[in-house]
Formats: structure tokens, C-alpha cells, sequence
């Protein structure tokens, strides 16, 4: 194999995480997830789009691929040694695993956000957040670390764990080589990525929107959490945004499987996320199925988006 196919000149995940003195049992635990995340992508490619015939706590239809995905997290999970409590978005219960006291980790997850565009052949991801200790429903800010899988063109592990944001691509042995040290978020930008009805924002929200507008901003949204996050992470610049709506005061997407772990990859990066009225990662979480307004990016937009909020809800 020549140079340029040699896949030992690049850093893989395990290498990247040694050099970077993560734990052992953490690295054990991101290594599984990152293979978990190699079934799953071959149930994306090439698995059954129909339903499951159950739906889950938020009353949601489940895909046959939801279910799937859900499964092989989870055996992978409760298999590593390291994990002793684990909540999905796709399971009403907070599973504890027993592990003689080895197991360090709380790990809450969502196994595939944005499951309902797979039939239109659109990118979707797999979300994690992890916790050191027992305990799932402590604010974000004590995540130890988080990340994200996107299943787009090509499969992207993004990770943080406190120092950084790196991003990962899958090579054609189905490894995670490192890609880059993602750069900080520009303090302002001009990408903007609104989620829900626009005919349900608050007067607050829809001023905000519109301000981005006539300043120029332009509008990229798949309706997938991961691909329209990565988007601005990965361009350095803009926002995302699901805000409480009319008959939604509290958005759509869950706190402890979606918003933490994106948050955190976000304040990391330099950027900012807020529910409108204050940082996520403050927000104590008082359900598993909690789920908050968000606005996340840019710096800047996220404080306009709060004083626009402030003033007019
Ligand atoms: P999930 O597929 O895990 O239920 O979540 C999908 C999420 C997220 O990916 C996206 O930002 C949002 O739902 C889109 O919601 P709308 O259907 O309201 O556009
Ligand atoms: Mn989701
Ligand atoms: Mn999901």
C-alpha cells in the first residue's frame, strides 16, 4: 500500500485518546461507542425503514431502525465494564448495570436523532453524554465528556472530553482516523438553522429570525439535529436554533439525550447555548424526557436571541 492509502500515518481514536492521557476506562468507553457506531451505520445502509409497531415515551412512532440502533448501543454499553447506568431516548427506564463496582460512567443517549429522514435518504447521527458516578440528572456542565456520530456522505465521529473538540472520519477498514482540532466558533456568524413553525415563534424569537434575515443570513436546515449542528461547528460561524413555540413552551428536543452533549461540544468550541433565558448546561434536569428551547452558535446571535427574549418573550 502506497503513502497515501497507509492508514498507520494517521492518528486513529484509540492512538489520539492515549497521546491525550485520557483515562483508560473513558477510552474504553469512547472506543465502544465508536464501534457501536459501525453496525449502526450498516442498519442505516441497508436495514428495514419500517416500523417497529411500538412508540416510545414521547409518544412517537419507532422505526424498525430506531429499535436496532437502540440494541447495539446498548449491549455495547452495558458489555464495556465501565458503564453502570445508561438512559436512552428510545427506552423509558434508567437501566443500572452491574458491574462489582467497576463501572464508573452514567451514560445517557439518543442512538439515532433525526431517524424520520432516513427514508428520504437524508443525514442523521447518534448522540452521547457522559457523566463520571451514578447519577444521570445532574446539570450538563458536569459532563466528562460527549459526542457525536454523523451519518452523512461520509461517517464523522465528533468528541470532546473538557480540552477541545476533535473530529474523527471513518476510513474504508470502517476506523476512526483523526480529521482535525475543530477551530473556535467565530464570535459571530451568518449560517442560521431555524427548527419548528415559524407561524408558532413568540414575538421574541420571530424578531430575532427576522433580524438574521435582513442582515443576510442564510438558511440551512435539514431538519437534523447532527448534520445542521455540524454544519456550523465545522464552518465556524452561525446558529441553531428549536425555540419554545405556541403550545410548546418548552421546544422539542430533550435535554439529556440532545441538548447537553451539544452544548457542551459547543461551549467548548467557543460558541454559546442557551434555552432563551439562561446557559443549558445550568439547567438541572428534573425528568429524563426534559426538554428545553435552544439556541446555540455563535456567541453573539446567542445573546441577541436572549435580549430579544427578555424583552419580548
Ligand atoms: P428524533 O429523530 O431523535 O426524534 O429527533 C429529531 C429532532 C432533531 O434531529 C431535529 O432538529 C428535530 O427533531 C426536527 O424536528 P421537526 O420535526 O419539528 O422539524
Ligand atoms: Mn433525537
Ligand atoms: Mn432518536
Amino acid at each position: 500500500m502506497g503513502p497515501a492509502g497507509d492508514t498507520r500515518l494517521h492518528t486513529d481514536l484509540r492512538r489520539h485518546l492515549r497521546e491525550k492521557d485520557i483515562d483508560r476506562d473513558l477510552t474504553r468507553l469512547i472506543c465502544e461507542i465508536a464501534d457501536a457506531s459501525k453496525y449502526i451505520v450498516n442498519a442505516i445502509r441497508t436495514g428495514d425503514l419500517g416500523m417497529a409497531g411500538t412508540s416510545n415515551l414521547y409518544g412517537e412512532q419507532q422505526l424498525a431502525l430506531d429499535v436496532l440502533s437502540d440494541r447495539i448501543l446498548r449491549k455495547r454499553l452495558t458489555h464495556s465494564g465501565v458503564v453502570n447506568t445508561i438512559v436512552s431516548e428510545e427506552t423509558s427506564e434508567v437501566i443500572k448495570v452491574e458491574t462489582n463496582g467497576r463501572g464508573r460512567f452514567a451514560v445517557a443517549y439518543d442512538p439515532l436523532d433525526g431517524s424520520s429522514l432516513v427514508d428520504v435518504n437524508l443525514a442523521v447521527g447518534t448522540i452521547v453524554s457522559i457523566y463520571e458516578g451514578h447519577d444521570i440528572m445532574q446539570p450538563g456542565r458536569n459532563q466528562i465528556a460527549a459526542l457525536y456520530v454523523l451519518y452523512g456522505p461520509r461517517t464523522t465521529l465528533v468528541y470532546t472530553s473538557g480540552d477541545g473538540v476533535y473530529e474523527f472520519n471513518m476510513n474504508h477498514l470502517m476506523e476512526y482516523t483523526l480529521a482535525q482540532k475543530v477551530s473556535r466558533l467565530a464570535p459571530s456568524g451568518s449560517i442560521y438553522s431555524p427548527g419548528g413553525q415559524r407561524n408558532l415563534y413568540s414575538k421574541g424569537v420571530e424578531k430575532f429570525v427576522s433580524q438574521l434575515e435582513e442582515e443576510g443570513a442564510k438558511l440551512r436546515y435539514s431538519g437534523g439535529l447532527v448534520p445542521d449542528f455540524n454544519q456550523i461547528l465545522i464552518k465556524g460561524k452561525g446558529m441553531f436554533l428549536y425555540p419554545h413555540l405556541e403550545g410548546k413552551p418548552s421546544g422539542k428536543l430533550r435535554l439529556l439525550y440532545e441538548l447537553n452533549p451539544m452544548a457542551f461540544i459547543m461551549e467548548q468550541a467557543g460558541g454559546a447555548a442557551s434555552n432563551g433565558k439562561m446557559r443549558i448546561l445550568d439547567v438541572q434536569p428534573e425528568a429524563i424526557d426534559q426538554t428545553e428551547p435552544i439556541f446555540i452558535g455563535c456567541r453573539k446571535e446567542v445573546e441577541e436571541a436572549e435580549q430579544l427574549i427578555a424583552e419580548l418573550g
